[in-house]
């Protein structure tokens, strides 16, 4: 089993460039079984990626990644589908659930694995199946896996989601993109991954407006030419390098191929606290903070702050003057990093759904244990601020969502090695 182990206190100087999103590429890999002819660049080469295009072949597609130029061509020749996706593939990574709306819209029918609790929260998927029912598919669930059919094809209809969900906001917009007739869907996720995902759906053809919370869908016919569609960046990967150099850049840090507009709450709490951020066009410059103060926050669905970037921003403020607070609002479970965190010395207390949080405090290197993707790189970030050498162990969960985290830290003069 692979460890990063991570020499803390370095200071950190130089550049970092972004890597494509991997929460935009899963939905828009999904969106290719609805086309002929893809070409997707700025794909993030990391493991939840690997998986998606996996299940994509397993589907019938053909994929072809070059990963040194991090482009995907997929090419659907309609020909010996299988709108399956199978357990072995679900399991490791939620987003394969997003087969579902596309394969039923275009194939009329799809049997995709449940994809079970995960260790944030149980992450049921009823927001998924009330949208696709209300498009018209008969659901059952047998088995563990979701049998969905649609014989006459999906209907346009009224969708009012009872909560905000990314995932399921997705689904649905993948299902209602050839549903006859017009799809009026309300209280939707707006994450900047789900506009990317209507900005790749227009190209294939889709008729999409978008106003506040409100997605309008009008039945397109798709275009059979082939769609060329650059990803967005990373804004969580963004943020959790911003977080990195507030706490440790020598005198700042550089960090490339960005959107600054798209992410202005992070930067504005980063502000909040203290941290001096300067805003180019495709980059921001972080210098370390100091003298940083507290803050309470909650976390929220886009423009608001992200779970995302929550287990990070808890690691900043070990090192800040005072008692700040964290409210957990989007997922139950997802203070796992805590323990990890007291164990190198934090003060925090969890109440309910708050973490209360206590600095600044010393924190000193030990060996933890890596419980989600998030939570993994809080670690990173504590090993990196703590004296002492610090071990991480189940880096899969990192592996899943950072591309080459340890080799760019490293070009800023961390000192993180894998063995
Ligand atoms: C996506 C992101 C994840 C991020 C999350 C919230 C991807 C691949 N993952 O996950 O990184 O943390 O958004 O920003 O893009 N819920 C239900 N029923 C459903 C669906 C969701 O109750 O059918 C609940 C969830 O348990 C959670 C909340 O809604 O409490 C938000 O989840 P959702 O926005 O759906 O997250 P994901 O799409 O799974």
């Amino acid at each position: 089993m692979q460890k990063l182990i991570i020499k803390g206190r370095k200071e950190l100087s130089g550049k970092i460039s972004i890597s494509g999103s991997k929460n935009a590429t899963l939905p828009i890999l999904a969106a290719s079984i609805l086309a002929s002819k893809v070409s997707i660049k700025n794909i993030p080469l990391v493991k939840d990626i690997f998986t998606m295009i996996e299940l994509l072949n397993f589907i019938g597609l053909k994929t072809k990644l070059n990963k040194s130029k991090k482009i995907i061509e997929i090419i659907n020749k309609n020909t010996k589908i299988n709108t399956l996706a199978p357990y072995k593939l679900v399991k490791t990574m939620r987003a394969g659930v997003l087969v579902l709306g596309p394969l039923l819209t275009r194939y009329k029918k799809a049997k995709v694995s449940l994809p079970g609790g995960c260790a944030i929260g149980t992450r049921p998927v009823d927001l998924h199946l009330f949208a696709l029912k209300k498009l018209g598919a008969k659901i059952k669930i047998k088995d563990g896996y979701i049998l969905a059919q649609a014989k006459n094809g999906l209907r346009g209809t009224n969708i009012s989601f009872p909560s905000i969900s990314v995932g399921a906001t997705e689904n649905a917009l993948l299902a209602a993109f050839q549903a006859k007739g017009e799809t009026v869907m309300k209280n939707c996720a707006i994450e900047p991954e789900i506009i990317d995902l209507i900005i790749f759906l227009k190209k294939l053809g889709a008729n999409i407006k978008l106003k506040g919370r409100t997605i309008f869908i009008k039945e397109r016919k798709v275009k059979k030419s082939k769609i060329i569609h650059e990803v967005i960046f990373d804004r969580i990967e963004l943020g959790t390098y911003m977080i990195a150099s507030a706490l440790l850049a020598k005198k700042d840090l550089k960090i490339n191929k960005v959107n600054p507009k798209i992410i202005k709450s992070e930067i504005d709490v980063l502000k909040k606290i203290g941290v001096s951020i300067i805003k180019k066009k495709t980059s921001v410059v972080v210098k370390k903070g100091i003298n940083l103060k507290k803050i309470n926050i909650t976390t929220k669905p886009y423009p608001g702050f992200p779970t995302d970037l929550q287990a990070q921003l808890m690691v900043l403020l070990t090192q800040v003057n005072g008692i700040s607070k964290i409210k957990e609002n989007i997922f139950e479970n997802r203070f796992m990093h805590v323990p990890e965190l007291k164990r190198m010395g934090a003060q925090i207390e969890i109440k309910g759904k708050t973490a209360i949080i206590k600095g600044p405090t010393k924190l000193t290197g030990a060996e933890v244990m890596a419980t989600d993707l998030r939570a993994s790189v809080s670690l990173v970030l504590a090993g990196l601020v703590a004296e002492n050498r610090t071990i991480i162990n189940r880096l899969y969960h990192l592996d899943r969502g950072y591309e080459f985290l340890e080799n760019k830290l490293n070009s800023c003069q961390a000192k993180i090695k894998r063995i």
